[in-house]
């Protein structure tokens, strides 16, 4: 697909062939404007009151940008790490695959990057086949892998230097500084890289990764054993390069850091991608609340009038409690107060409790076993 088709729903009426989006990459928010100026043609940027997204992001979110068809991997000690996995990435969106350790998340990403050759199926990124298109596909992709694998005698200036030469990508020393004053690496430039902190280290991975301008940025675990600044730093990072336009694709082990960062979720489990859905709609859909009521005297047993809510009544009958879906247009609470007071039930104290992405995942991981 040539330039102009591809982020031709991006504008109205240029003249020209777009200049490749990443080309303009700046990493940090503030500067997005600057850089989607520098297009040619006028961005159309109305902007959506409901999620506070340009039209534009909207747009560019409903295309796919990478596909992933019925991918298998068996290792060569018979070991199968993925079933027939199939999966679509939409062009701009934060998508988190969510999955517990060994189930399968490196695989998947070492198979899209090409490192790892899938046994069956096939992956297309940005239209190309990851093996007959290998070149262009993967020039496409930066990934930050999960092991911390570095040259220790090389300096910061090289080895990012070094990474964007392995892309064929000419020399842009102005990218390069823009990219380490960006990760606040700037001033360690010239440092040895066995010099740096492990934070430090881990934000040079993102550079190298950054390096030749990929459309599309894969973490395999960003945060694993980072400390909590580092981990914000890290969140507020992935946001920025979002807003330049860059898709990213992070796998965690955390939940909480797939409820916080991600558009959509994947949860994988022993090699099945289970369930791949927007993070809010997973939320809805399977979150449930649960109100409680302390009773103000107990109760041997439940009026029969009561029956209709399921309500739980705890051993000592001091303690009812009744839940119901989170975003249901009618929880049913307020005919439930009514009925219990018409029965004569009398409460002292309530509270609420909303099921996090966290007990949703466990149960889910543990309906799939
Ligand atoms: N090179 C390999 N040879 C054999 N088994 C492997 C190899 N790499 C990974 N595995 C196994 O495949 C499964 C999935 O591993 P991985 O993709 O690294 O999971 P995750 O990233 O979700 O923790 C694990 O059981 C792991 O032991
Ligand atoms: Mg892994």
């Amino acid at each position: 697909m040539s330039a102009p088709e591809k982020y031709g729903a991006f504008r109205a009426n240029s003249p020209k062939p777009l200049q490749r989006l990443t080309t303009c990459f700046t990493l940090k928010a503030a500067r997005a404007p600057e850089s989607t100026r520098a297009l040619p043609g006028s961005m159309v940027r109305i902007p959506d009151i409901a999620n506070k997204r340009p039209l534009s992001a909207i747009v560019a979110l409903m295309q796919t940008i990478i596909s992933v068809s019925e991918l298998s991997k068996t290792y060569a000690s018979g070991f199968q790490a993925l079933k027939s996995v199939s999966l679509d990435i939409r062009r701009g969106e934060i998508f988190a695959l969510l999955g517990p350790n060994g189930a399968g998340k490196t695989t998947l990403i070492s198979i899209i990057c090409g490192i790892v050759k899938a046994s069956t199926g096939t992956v297309r990124v940005d239209g190309h086949d990851i093996v007959a298109d290998y070149r262009a596909a993967r020039a496409r992709i930066g990934l930050v892998p999960q092991e911390l694998t570095t040259d220790a005698f090389e300096s910061v200036w090289a080895t990012v230097s070094f990474s964007r030469g392995l892309f064929g990508k000419r020399a842009n020393p102005d990218y390069i500084e823009q990219v380490l004053r960006d990760l606040s690496l700037w001033d360690k430039k010239d440092s040895k890289i066995l010099t740096l902190s492990g934070g430090m280290k881990r934000r040079l991975l993102i550079a190298k990764a950054l390096s030749h301008e990929p459309e599309i940025l894969f973490l395999d675990e960003p945060t694993a054993g980072v400390d909590v600044n580092l981990r914000r730093d890290m969140w507020q990072l992935v946001r920025s390069l979002q807003a330049t336009g860059v898709t990213i694709i992070l796998t965690t082990h955390y939940i909480d850091e797939a409820e916080e960062m991600a558009d959509r979720i994947g949860v994988i489990s022993k090699g099945e991608l289970i369930l791949v859905d927007d993070k809010s709609e997973l939320m809805r859909k399977l979150g449930k609340k649960q109100m409680t009521l302390q009773l103000q005297t107990a109760l041997d047993h439940l009026p029969p009038a009561l029956n209709a809510y399921q309500l739980d009544l705890s051993s000592d009958g001091s303690e009812l409690t009744y839940t119901y879906e989170a975003q249901g247009e009618r929880s049913g609470i307020i005919a439930l107060l009514k009925d219990l007071s018409d029965a004569g039930i009398v409460f002292k104290d309530l509270h609420t409790t909303q099921s996090s992405l966290e007990e949703i995942f466990v149960s889910l991981v543990k309906d799939a076993t």
